[in-house]
């Protein structure tokens, strides 16, 4: 991939929140490690796909990449600047080019402002479209273009249903013209009739306006047919990346055929025949991720010592089908991938209680504003 295909470059990334222990909540007693060491690369004009399951750290990501949250390491390049070195107006102006679509549109968008205010406020911030008719032009145009009337310009959210209300969440994320889109669970909340809706109406803004995105979701079927690449993400970390039909066609990873196998195929036939793999466990918890291979404590393919002691870099595989664009972090994905090692029980692990104990600072639900 020549640097300049690329619109987004996240390299060694790392975000880890400080535990606070005492009445003062003046003592950091460790740190929840959400986001740990993460590279992934997004093209122009592509979708790529993030899943893994609910706390592997899939938000703190996104926010991590839009400086939302302060990254404690690594590098974020959009465009082939590095937005670490950017402060004040130049990290506005940068950002402006970075969105999100949240999950939740109706704890995202402030129920007091009408849709009007809430679509004007960004373009208000960057000086874009000042004058009134060039704005209400450009209001009525970006209602059109996610298929809303221009009457919807005096209500307020609470007037609108879940589907719609996630479309003024992109007509506001759009208000701004920006290059990337990092959608974050974009339709979860939603009906599974209206998802389809959604999805549609972003494949086809992404097409007229030549949108980048990155789309955030916990399970592999919405990722499915919108990606053109997509990452699984498992306790902090990136396990498996690939083209996205190659990564449905050819699992390499232990986790991701964890995941695969949870979702049901429409031909009975298949479905019969379909592997099941039932992971033991919950998540661990990210203030005390297990060491060697994270996965280890859950993975039916764990060979002792050297899964749990030494973290698998990611790697290309030798492999029929498989090309070098698809990448694994496990030691054993040849042999797991053969039949040459076979799976074995895993017995459920109980989550470290001092690890509970500690006092996180809970995240707060996203906001559009504080992306503008
Ligand atoms: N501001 C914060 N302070 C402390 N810990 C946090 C904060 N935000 C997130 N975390 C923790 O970081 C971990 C990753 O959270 P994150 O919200 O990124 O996961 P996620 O993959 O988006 O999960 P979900 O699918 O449920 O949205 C979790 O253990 C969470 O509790
Ligand atoms: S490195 Fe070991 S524990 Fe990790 S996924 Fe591969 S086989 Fe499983
Ligand atoms: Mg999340």
């Amino acid at each position: 991939m020549s640097d300049t295909d690329v619109l987004l470059s996240v390299q060694g990334l790392k975000v880890h929140f400080p535990i606070k222990r005492g009445v003062l909540l003046d003592r950091t007693v460790g740190y929840v490690y959400a986001v740990d060491g993460v590279d992934l690369a997004v093209r122009r004009g592509e979708t790529y796909g993030l899943v893994g399951e609910s706390g592997c750290g899939k938000s703190t990501l996104g926010r991590g990449i839009l400086r939302l949250v302060e990254p404690t390491g690594g590098r974020v390049v959009f465009d082939g600047t590095d937005l670490s070195t950017l402060k004040g107006e130049a990290l506005r102006t940068a950002r402006r080019r970075m969105q999100m679509v949240f999950q939740d549109p109706l704890s995202s968008l402030d129920p007091r402002q009408s849709v009007e205010s809430l679509l004007t406020e960004g373009m208000a911030a960057h000086g874009l479209h000042t004058g009134a008719g060039q704005r209400h032009a450009r209001l009525r145009s970006l209602l059109s273009s996610v298929g809303l009337p221009s009457q919807a310009l005096s209500k307020y959210p609470h007037e609108f249903s879940g589907g719609q209300r996630q479309r003024i969440g992109i007509a506001r994320a759009l208000t701004v013209e920006p290059d990337l889109l990092v959608a974050d669970e974009p339709v979860s909340a939603l009906d599974v009739s209206v998802q389809a809706q959604v999805v549609n109406l972003m494949e086809d803004l992404q097409a007229e306006l030549g949108l980048t995105y990155l789309v955030i979701a916990h399970d592999l079927a919405v990722v499915r047919h919108i990606s053109d690449r997509i990452g699984v993400m498992y306790l902090g970390g990136l396990v498996e990346r690939a083209p996205a039909g190659e990564l449905y066609a050819q699992p390499l990873h232990p986790y991701t055929r964890a995941l695969l196998s949870a979702v049901p195929v429409p031909d009975p036939v298949v479905e019969d025949r379909r592997e099941q793999i039932l992971l033991a466990g919950d998540l661990p918890s990210p203030a005390n991720p297990p060491s060697g291979c994270r996965f280890h404590t859950r993975c039916p393919w764990r060979q002792p010592a050297r899964c749990d002691t030494e973290r698998p870099a990611f790697r290309s595989v030798q492999l029929a089908g498989v090309s070098s664009e698809h990448q694994v972090a496990c030691h054993y994905a040849e042999a797991v991938h053969s039949g040459e090692l076979l799976p074995h029980a895993v017995t459920a692990q109980a989550t470290d209680p001092a690890a509970l104990d500690a006092r996180v600072v809970p995240d707060r639900p996203g906001s559009i504003d504080e992306v503008i």
